[in-house]
């Protein structure tokens, strides 16, 4: 019965059901890993030869964002710290990270099914990057240029309901980061 209604696009008892370890609904998952697979889709798509207008995320757009913003975390990156941040996409040292970055990603949202795995890789993530210096801070300020990336480069499909999901995950994706750096 679940699958007709789902079917029908009517969602089932299933869709609704929280999962404790998370926080999330089914749905919220399914909403994430959905408007995430578009994101990742035109990441690959557009390539990061296509800079201009294009309101899809390109990763380094994502972090020349962050830059802009914090422009005192570009020190932080030996390898590119010194390239003013209009040369910096066409970078590749640059580019590679920001693949790196992406790939941690796809990681974790991917591995929303299973919580443990995922604490697992956020746990690793966290403790290199606190080994390194980061700060909580930094995160908290990373997790807002994420949302307001992800809000533009979805856009109409940001809907109340994705944006909900959304904000629940990198909350749930954040608190476990933040607690290695509390510990
Ligand atoms: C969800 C957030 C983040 C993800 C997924 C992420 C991912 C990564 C990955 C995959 C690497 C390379 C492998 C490693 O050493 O871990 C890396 C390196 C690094 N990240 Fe992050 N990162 C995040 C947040 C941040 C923040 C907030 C900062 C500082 C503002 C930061 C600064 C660095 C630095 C300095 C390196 C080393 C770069 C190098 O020496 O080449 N990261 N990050």
């Amino acid at each position: 019965m679940g699958t007709f209604l789902r079917f029908l696009g009517i969602s089932s008892s299933d869709d609704n059901r929280v999962d404790e370890a998370t926080g999330l609904t089914e749905r919220q998952k399914k909403l994430v890993q959905n408007t995430w697979a578009v994101v990742r889709k035109d990441e690959v798509a557009s390539g990061i030869a296509v800079m201009t207008t294009s309101l899809r995320l390109d990763s380094t757009k994502f972090f020349c964002r962050f830059f802009k913003k914090y422009p005192e975390y570009q020190r932080y990156f030996p390898a590119f710290k010194d390239t003013p941040l209009n040369e910096l996409p066409a970078n590749k040292r640059f580019q590679a990270h920001c693949a790196s970055v992406i790939t941690a990603l796809n990681n974790v949202i991917d591995s929303l099914h299973d919580p443990a795995l995922m604490e697992a890789s956020l746990i690793s993530l966290a403790e290199r990057h606190k080994n390194r210096g980061q700060t909580k801070e930094e995160f908290q300020n990373l997790k807002e240029v994420m949302l307001e990336v992800l809000r533009q480069a979805l856009g109409k499909q940001y809907t109340p309901e994705v944006a909900e999901a959304w904000s629940k995950t990198l909350d749930g994706l954040f608190t476990k980061i933040y607690q290695v750096f509390a510990s």
